[in-house]
This record gives C-alpha cells, structure tokens and sequence, in this order.
C-alpha cells in the first residue's frame, strides 16, 4: 500500500529525476545511503524528510554531482551522470539549482550579486538579470538589503539569499536543503509560495526538510530516509 502511494502519479510526465539502488560510502565506512530508489517526475516536487543524518543532504549532493555514489545508478533528465564527459556535467549543473544547508554565498559580494551569479554565468542581458534578481527580493522580503555584502546579513536573511540565487534562472531542477531552517513562518511562506510558483512553471523540485508544517497538508509525495535508508 505504501509502495502504492509512493508511485508518481499515473499521467505523470517522464522521470526527471532517477535514483536506482544508490549506495554512498563516506570512506573509510560511513554508509551514508544504502540501497536507495526513488524518482521524480518532470514537473514534480517531492519532500525528503527523515531524522539529522539520514542522508538527505548525501542524496542532494548526488544528484547534482557534487558527491559521486559508491554503487547505484543516478540519471538527470535521462543523463547517467556516471557517463556524462566533465564539459556535459557543467552544462547540467547550469540547469540545477542549488540552496545549499550551509548557504555557501560569497560573503563579500552583495546580495544582488550573489543572486544574479547563475545568470550571468548564462550570460543573460543585465536588464534580464536585475529584473530577475529585483522581482526575487521582492518575494522573499529583502529587497532593502540588496547592496549589502551577504556576509553581514542575518541567517536568515542569507537563507533566502541562496534561495533566490538557487531559483533565479528558474531552474530545471531545484534542490533545496532545509530551506526553511532559519526562517519564521510567515518567512517560510513566502519561501513555499515561490518554489510553487517555479513548479508551476515547470521546475522539479527537491526538498530535503525537518519541517512538517511545509509537508503536512500538502499533497506532494515524501519519501522518509532513515540511516540511510527509505522507508
Ligand atoms: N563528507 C563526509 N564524510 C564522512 N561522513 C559524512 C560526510 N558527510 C556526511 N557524512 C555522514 O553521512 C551521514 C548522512 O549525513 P547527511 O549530511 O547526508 O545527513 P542529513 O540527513 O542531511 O542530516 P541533517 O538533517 O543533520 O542535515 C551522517 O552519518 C554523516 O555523519
Ligand atoms: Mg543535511
């Protein structure tokens, strides 16, 4: 029954996302994953909940290469990330967006600058860009802290700084860790309302969370990790 109630919805487009039988070993032996299956469907945008070190970051790391698994296949958009040359991985990460846990902004640089990064790395117009970046602040209420350094912001105000930045080329994929970590609930609000306007739009989104109160009620698949392992 559980099975059942896992499976992407019958008329669901093609797996964007595709985990089959990944094992990740942190060497010299901490299994991280083990065994894990699960897939996500173009459009789709499922919750990853379970326990501190689950391996739900493991997971995220994988799928956009930042980690290699130790067993198992991994395919992007029908790409088996084990074959893809190193030119075609880049090309792919252009196309994932990323809001890591620890943030990982360049603390120097502005706000804007750092959500406008992975446009200009697409070598978008800088009219396209500030459009882009202002529209962003503005849905995640920071827009009076735009030419500040990232470094000199508030936790939570740089959570939703490398939200913006992860949604701003409006991603084919979007892998977001913890998201909400930091932010009150009217903040974790707006963060929802945006990544449901970007799902809207086409993204696939992953959401790797503690947070019942952003899965509760919805009616997006979850898959619960447990030491590693789905349940
Ligand atoms: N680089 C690493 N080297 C060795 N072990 C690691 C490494 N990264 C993670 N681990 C271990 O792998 C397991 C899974 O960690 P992971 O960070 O994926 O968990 P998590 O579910 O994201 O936890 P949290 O909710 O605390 O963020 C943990 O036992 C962790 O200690
Ligand atoms: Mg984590």
């Amino acid at each position: 029954m559980l099975e059942t109630l896992n499976q992407p919805p019958a008329a669901a487009s093609p797996a964007l996302v595709e985990v089959v039988k990944v094992t990740k070993i942190y060497p010299p032996d901490v299994v991280a994953l083990k065994n894990v299956s699960l897939s996500a469907a173009k459009g789709e945008l499922v919750f990853l909940t379970g326990p501190s070190g689950a391996g739900k970051t493991t997971l995220l790391k994988l799928l956009c290469r930042q980690e290699i698994p130790t067993k198992g296949l991994i395919e992007i958009d029908g790409n088996d990330l084990n074959n893809l040359s190193d030119n075609d991985i880049q090309k792919l990460r252009q196309r994932i967006g990323v809001a890591y846990q620890d943030f990982k902004l360049l603390p120097r640089l502005s706000v804007f600058q750092n959500i406008a990064m992975p446009m200009e790395v697409q070598f978008k117009s800088p009219g396209e860009i500030r459009s882009r970046v202002t529209e962003l602040l503005e849905k995640l209420g920071i827009r009076e802290k735009q030419h500040k350094p990232a470094g000199k912001l508030s936790r939570g105000e740089q959570q939703r700084v490398a939200i913006a930045r992860a949604a701003a080329s409006s991603p084919l994929l979007l892998l977001a860790d913890e998201p909400t970590g930091n932010l009150d609930a009217a903040t974790t609000g707006l963060v929802m309302a945006l990544f449901q306007e970007l799902n809207d739009n086409g993204s696939t989104i992953i959401i790797a969370t503690h947070d019942e109160s952003i899965y509760q009620g919805s009616n997006h698949r979850k898959f619960e990790l447990k030491q590693g392992e789905l349940f």
